[in-house]
């Protein structure tokens, strides 16, 4: 018997499923239908899954669009609150060289943890679903969140990122181990 929690679950592609691994397109009309749908569906997917973020090739779609939705958790109590935001035709413009390890999860990668390095701030470009290019500078929690989903548009994931093996543990050890300690994520 499936429990209730389950019912609304969305369907969310798994790490080995070749959409995870191709390139996305750009966005040529951000204010199709088609667009905007599938900014509406990946809301409606990351809300359910309890995730910061999801990708459109997590949902099947291979476009480069994600959205941030950085929020206090259990998963991660202190991040940030920040409304739903969709981010389209993502670029980097400068990253520091600064990097920072921190605990990472991903939908498509369940019940694992990574320590994954990431440039501590950045400096982006992207289109807003209005179609209206926005700038922004990133730190921290929601700058990882913003590199760990372009990734996922170039066919990584937090995996491809690590510097050795050792730094991927199972969610249950990382519970035990290291949620206490490390508030942020
Ligand atoms: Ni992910």
């Amino acid at each position: 018997m499936q429990s209730t929690s389950n019912v609304n679950k969305p369907d969310i592609a798994q790490l080995g499923h070749s959409v995870l691994r191709q390139e996305a397109q750009v966005v040529d009309d951000i204010l199709s239908h088609e667009c905007q749908n599938l900014i509406d569906e990946m809301m409606d997917a990351v809300n359910q899954a309890g995730g910061v973020g999801i990708a459109a090739p997590q949902i099947y779609r291979s476009m480069r669009v994600f959205i941030m939705c950085s929020k206090p958790s259990i998963r991660y109590p202190n991040a940030p609150l920040m409304p739903p935001t969709a981010i389209i035709n993502p670029e980097i413009v400068s990253a520091s060289k600064e990097m920072e390890k921190g605990w990472e999860g991903c939908l498509s990668v369940p019940s694992m943890r990574g320590f994954v390095p990431r440039h501590k701030e950045i400096a982006v470009t992207y289109y807003d679903r209005q179609g209206h290019k926005q700038q922004a500078t990133y730190t921290d929690f929601v700058a990882r969140i913003f590199q760990h989903e372009l990734d996922h548009l170039d066919g990584l994931t937090f995996i491809d990122r690590l510097e050795s093996p050792i730094d991927l543990i199972s969610e249950s050890h990382w519970y035990q181990e290291f949620a206490p300690k490390d508030s942020k994520m």
